[in-house]
């Protein structure tokens, strides 16, 4: 099987674990504040805060701007569960509001009617690799005292007008072996607020700042030094991936051109880093997916049921119409890309994937379209 991932592992981060293990000092050592220093200085903010994983910086940036019940986030559900948990668990509510029909990311156009007295801050999701329409996001936070709480988790080195992803109000990375890069769990804040760095950075360590001295409610979120260590050579090769990865997008746009399938798109201004190859193939999704995988090309679908219609959301009375990202969940499904996809593999997926939509091409409305028909529908 041709995975959708495969981590970019190899001598550089074998010697780098070899030589953590041989020092002895395997949790806290220097590499986890070089790997802040160099993530900082990567992303363009004054800041970055080494975590567990992206779900705990996520809690971590919620928690430290001071959220409470009644509080309100406005976000996507097309996403990765994480990014409402996170919400949820400081007792604040997600207020989910529909994306755009080509991008996938969060409508920015459909901002200020989901906000309230209650809102508190916006939490775009730069999902697949593609930063959302920062502009207009920020114009609007800075016009009603919004937080912009960016989950840059899929996001690593992506841009937009030159600015990166989690430079824009505070972000959240994750470092898990799927992503762009990795230290098989990880994650990181970024943030310009000399503040918030400060209380994250006791947060994360039982609110210690001299040893045993409690100064706050804190817990552990650290990040080791062994995982500082993978990340440090992940991050010498992440440009280099992210060229491949482009070149990799490259490739697959030009062998699907003919094709009736709704293809990623990058809008001006902006650098896709491509976490994930996501194509809108209609209808006839399930099927296409399933002929994938028996001729062994790892398709997956992100997300199949999004987090709206997840039980435990719907319990909470957290349910939102949102018809283009119904639309999304049924229609879209993402090949296998990461760095060390070979030449022939890539053929093998192209192959496969024109065979199975010339089986089940869906001549129907794209998902703008079908949300389009559904949003009319629903007005009537
Ligand atoms: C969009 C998004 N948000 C949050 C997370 C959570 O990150 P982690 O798995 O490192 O906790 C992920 C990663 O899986 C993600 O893709």
């Amino acid at each position: 099987m041709i995975p959708i991932a495969r981590p970019d592992l190899g001598p550089e981060e074998i010697a780098a674990v070899t030589e953590v293990i041989q020092s002895g000092m395997l949790a806290q050592g220097r590499r986890v504040a070089l790997l802040e220093e160099r993530w900082a200085a990567y992303v363009g903010t004054r800041h970055a805060i080494a975590m567990g994983n992206g779900t705990l910086a996520l809690m971590s940036i919620f928690a430290g701007i001071g959220l409470e019940p009644g509080d309100e986030v406005i976000t996507v559900s097309h996403t990765f569960a994480a990014t409402a948990n996170a919400i949820l668990f400081t007792g604040a509510t997600p207020v989910f509001i529909d994306i755009e029909p080509d991008t996938y990311l969060i409508d920015a156009k459909k901002i200020e009617a989901a906000i309230t007295p209650r809102t508190r801050a916006i939490c775009p999701v730069h999902l697949f690799g593609l930063v959302a329409d920062m502009d207009m996001i920020r114009a609007i936070a800075d016009r009603h005292g919004l937080t912009v709480v960016e989950d840059a988790c899929q996001a690593h080195g992506a841009s937009f007008r030159g600015r990166r992803a989690g430079s824009f109000g505070h972000g959240a990375f994750s470092l898990y072996a799927t992503k762009n890069m990795t230290t098989a769990e990880g994650g990181f804040v970024t943030t310009d607020d000399d503040a918030l760095a400060d209380w994250l950075r006791l947060y994360r360590n039982q609110g210690m700042r001299a040893r045993y001295r409690f100064e706050m409610l804190g817990f552990n979120f650290r990040m080791t030094d062994l995982a500082a260590a993978i990340g440090l050579a992940q991050l010498d090769k992440l440009d280099r991936n992210t060229t491949r990865r482009q070149a990799i997008a490259a490739r697959y746009d030009g062998a699907f051109a003919d094709l009736p399938v709704g293809l990623p798109v990058t809008p001006d201004g902006r650098v896709h880093v491509f976490h994930q190859y996501t194509v809108d193939v209609g209808a006839g999704r399930d099927a296409i997916v399933a002929e994938l995988r028996e001729a062994d090309v790892g398709a997956d679908i992100y997300y199949p049921l999004p987090v709206h219609r997840q039980e435990y959301i719907m319990e909470r009375g957290l349910h939102a119409e949102l018809p283009v990202t119904d639309a999304a969940a049924a229609r879209t499904l993402a090949l296998p890309m990461f760095p060390g996809l070979s030449e022939a593999e890539q053929a093998t997926v192209i192959e496969a994937l024109r065979a199975a939509v010339g089986r089940h091409a869906d001549p129907g409305l794209s998902t703008g379209e079908r949300a389009d028909r559904d949003t009319a529908a629903i007005a009537r």
